[in-house]
């Protein structure tokens, strides 16, 4: 077996003011758990979940130690795109419950010490909204320029290239009108026009009903396409696109990340610094698929020094879910996206959500164990989504069972782009339905063949499951002050396929050392320390040993978090 000598080199080490966990805030503490509300758990029989089958699952989410929650819309939709085209912003869907059902759900969320975010859609609405009715009415409504409308190019045919996600142009025509109006996703959701300042005023009117309600922030999609460029022109082609979703044969230089787009956030972290009191923050959480340079610009500026900018809390940060899986690729991402951010920028890491492909599916199970420890080691907030925990995987929808719109739209591309695999009922046990739905129902989408090895049950009795594992990492995250805490140092391993990084608070200094590959190593590690007890390993076979570290093993496809002596 090669021995590795390690040795520590401090490479961006971050000191941001905020060194002691407990000053920090609520939400840089936070594990935000995504709740895709139609798969969590049934209540009323219908084969599609609710917010009473969130209820009933609070224990068990507070049990995972996950302290806030993030669901997926809730309000009154046709369900075109299940939930994300709004039909009314302050409602509730009937199929999840009513305002009464959402307000027990706070309570028991905030009884429990957990906080709620809602999903904002504010991008576009559903095309059976009201303001949408009355826009496409006739030309003069009062409404009209809340969407964006414009005429028929000269041929009769869209105003200009842009595509849908969904597939596409991004234009449908309406033919009492004559006029097309803008969709980036499906023809039923048409896109809001923010250079209406009425638009804004209406959206933000709607925010807060929810924060009078007592949410605790929003998580906002598509953030960073929220304003198109005035003039409508053309997108140029991609020259590297060699097939795939034709969405990716254009630069969207024109339809993402617009300036004008700064402004709005920042109206709407005001308003959320309005609902702010002591302790009480409420906190804005922006969808955005962007580089480095230019995420950074979401987290606004701060001229106030109050250390958290003026725009977005936590711009989502992706890059773990598209990263090349190898130790040297990530840790040049971390490292890159740690340099990269603000003072004022808290960092976030997302591995998983409605929209990609579940990380054991993406990694394997082995991997996706060090790819847990790793999101939960690192600095700053990390997101969730619901089931990873106990490792489901990807389920293959038969044709006829396909509902995502972005994958019956585009049959050419529907198994790379279709979203419902990682969208399928949560396993709570090993009855018919996996406990989220009555035996004789049909569940809308169906359950994986695999739940009953893999279920909250049957993991709950094997101490080194994924369930047990996640858990013993949640707790141990949120009780060490070093974890939560601000300090982060990457270091040297020796090993090309080992990333091992420092994190230090309050006198606690522990080292993570993850190895991304099949080959077994021993790792030198004395520069640093001469001994190191295992807090926790992702086989959770090893905790408690003590190690000198001149020779470390570290197994294939293993994690450690080594508190060093
Ligand atoms: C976001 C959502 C996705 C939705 C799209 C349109 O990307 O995460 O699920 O389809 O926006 O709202």
């Amino acid at each position: 077996m090669p021995t590795i000598n390690t040795t520590a080199q401090t490479r961006n080490p971050r000191s941001l003011g905020v060194n002691a966990s407990s000053t920090l805030r609520w939400w840089q503490k936070a594990i935000i758990y995504q709740v895709y509300p139609r798969s969590f758990q049934d209540s009323t029989g219908d084969g599609i979940g609710d917010l009473q089958g969130i209820i009933q699952r609070l224990d068990y989410l507070k049990g995972i130690h996950v302290d806030t929650l993030w669901l997926s819309p809730i309000n009154p939709s046709p369900m075109h795109d299940f939930g994300y085209d709004v039909a009314d912003y302050t409602g509730i869907e009937p199929i999840f419950g009513t305002v009464d059902d959402f307000t027990q759900l706070l309570d028991g969320a905030h009884a429990r010490d957990m906080k709620v975010l809602l999903d904002l859609v504010p991008n576009h609405t559903s095309d059976e909204h009201a303001w949408f009715a009355q826009s496409r009415a006739n030309r003069t409504n009062p409404k009209r320029n809340w969407y964006i409308w414009s005429e028929p190019a000269a041929d009769g045919g869209p105003p200009n290239n842009w595509l849908s996600y969904f597939g596409g142009p991004a234009w449908t025509l309406d033919t009492t009108t004559g006029q097309y109006y803008l969709h980036q996703f499906d023809t039923h959701q048409p896109e809001l026009n923010y250079r209406n300042p009425a638009v804004l005023e209406a959206m933000l009117g709607e925010m807060r009903v929810w924060l009078e309600r007592g949410i605790d922030g929003f998580r906002v999609d598509v953030i960073w396409l929220m304003i198109k460029d005035a003039a409508l022109r053309d997108e140029p082609p991609n020259p590297d696109w060699s097939g795939g979703p034709p969405i990716f044969s254009l630069y969207h230089i024109h339809t993402a990340d617009q300036p004008e787009v700064h402004t709005l956030i920042r109206a709407m972290r005001a308003l959320l610094d309005e609902y702010t009191s002591e302790g009480r923050e409420r906190i804005l959480v922006g969808e955005i698929y962007l580089p480095n340079a230019r995420l950074m610009k979401y987290y606004g500026s701060d001229p106030l020094v109050r250390g958290v900018g003026d725009e977005c809390h936590l711009p989502f940060n992706f890059q773990l879910i598209g990263a090349p899986w190898d130790a040297q690729s990530v840790r040049t991402m971390v490292d890159a996206y740690e340099a990269a951010l603000p003072v004022w920028g808290w960092p976030n890491w997302v591995l998983g959500n409605h929209d990609k492909r579940r990380i054991a599916t993406r990694l394997g199970k082995d991997q996706a164990r060090v790819a847990t420890m790793l999101l939960l080691t690192l600095r700053g907030t990390p997101t969730w989504y619901y089931g990873d925990e106990i490792g489901m995987t990807d389920v293959r929808i038969p044709p006829e069972l396909v509902r995502d719109p972005q994958a019956v739209n585009q049959p050419e591309v529907a198994d790379e782009v279709g979203r419902d695999p990682q969208r399928t009922p949560m396993h709570w046990d090993d009855s018919p339905n996996a406990g989220f739905c009555p035996p004789d129902v049909t569940p809308w989408l169906p359950v994986a063949a695999d739940y009953a090895q893999n279920s909250v049950l049957s993991q709950e009795s094997d101490p080194r499951s994924p369930l047990w594992f996640f858990r013993l990492l949640t707790d141990l995250r949120q009780k060490s002050p070093a974890l939560l805490g601000s300090s982060y140092r990457s270091m040297e391993s020796g090993a090309s396929d080992v990333f091992a990084f420092l994190r230090e608070a309050d006198s606690q200094r522990l080292l993570i050392v993850l190895n991304f590959g099949t080959q077994p190593h021993h790792l030198d590690l004395s520069a640093i320390a001469p001994a190191g007890s295992i807090l926790l390993d992702t086989g959770v076979a090893r905790q408690g040993d003590l190690h000198f570290l001149n020779s470390l093993p570290l197994d294939p496809n293993e994690g450690l978090i080594i508190s060093l002596i």
